[in-house]
């Protein structure tokens, strides 16, 4: 059984991408709303949540887990990892290394939430890699309130403006990729793209969902999926139902500091 979780809704990126390459695989999700936004909390605060997310998803029989959450990825999961006996993976490798393959000019734009971009994480992979890549880093902390709110689509001018703003030095910069180093970010990268035309866009938890498929291999189990949050579930349901296309999901609410 594969095991995601997130702050929210933002794993459903991975979730989805997973769940089309290994249609029979059975997949256990949790999305910590009750305690979302992960973004601007402190390692300490970090690493608890992510012990407390990991064990509720091995309760839940979960065999392989993805840390579909680039806070959690970039800041603790390197100290973590060794704690746990089953493969745990994040999205900052499977992001740097689709971005860097897709580059052809080597500037690289990384946009996340603030904890994200303060760890210096994608920076520090992409440069690591490849030391000519010129890498320009912006924190978008609206972005995760906006998308659980469901202040998505093409349409949404609030989230258009928001946008605009942050992604303003990226253009000056001519970058040619940018990775969206935040899981939430691709619920709303139509706006995003519109903004940056001809920049290729890095879904962090769908470069993910290619890294853990390739590991799990084919996966033959009977298709199932259960979804649990840590507060009530029907904003994370109707939002859920748009973003996967109207697939009915009926999450359960969880007691996580329990775990
Ligand atoms: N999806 C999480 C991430 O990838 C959002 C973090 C948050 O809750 O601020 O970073």
């Amino acid at each position: 059984m594969i095991g995601i979780f997130d702050s929210g809704l933002g794993g459903l990126t991975a979730y989805k991408e997973l769940h089309a390459l290994l249609p029979a695989g059975d997949f256990v999700y949790f999305g910590d709303t009750g305690r979302v936004p992960y973004g601007s909390r402190s390692r300490e605060i970090l690493t608890r949540y992510a012990r407390q997310d990991i064990r509720f998803l091995l309760r839940q029989g979960a065999d392989v887990i993805l840390a579909a959450c680039g806070t959690v990825s970039s800041v603790v999961l390197d100290d973590i990892k060794s704690d746990f006996s089953i493969p745990l993976f994040g999205v900052v490798d499977a992001s740097v290394n689709a971005a860097l393959a897709a580059t052809k000019n080597e500037k690289i734009g990384v946009i996340g939430t603030g904890a994200t971009i303060s760890s210096g994480a994608f920076a520090k992979k992409i440069a690591a890699a490849n030391p000519h890549a010129a890498v320009t880093s912006i924190a978008c902390p609206l972005f995760v309130p906006l998308v659980e709110n469901g202040y998505i689509g093409r349409g949404c001018t609030v989230t258009r403006e928001v946008a605009a703003d942050y992604l303003a030095p990226l253009r000056d910069e001519g970058i040619d990729t940018l990775i969206l180093g935040c899981t939430h970010f691709p619920i709303i990268a139509d706006i995003i793209g519109d903004l940056l035309p001809g920049v290729t866009l890095v879904n962090s938890g769908a470069a993910a969902a290619a890294e853990v498929a390739a590991v799990c291999g084919k996966t033959s189990g009977s298709g199932s999926a259960s979804f649990f949050v840590s507060d009530s579930p029907v904003n994370f349901d109707t939002v859920a139902r748009v973003f996967l296309g109207g697939e009915t999901i009926r999450a359960q609410k969880v007691d996580i500091e329990a775990y």
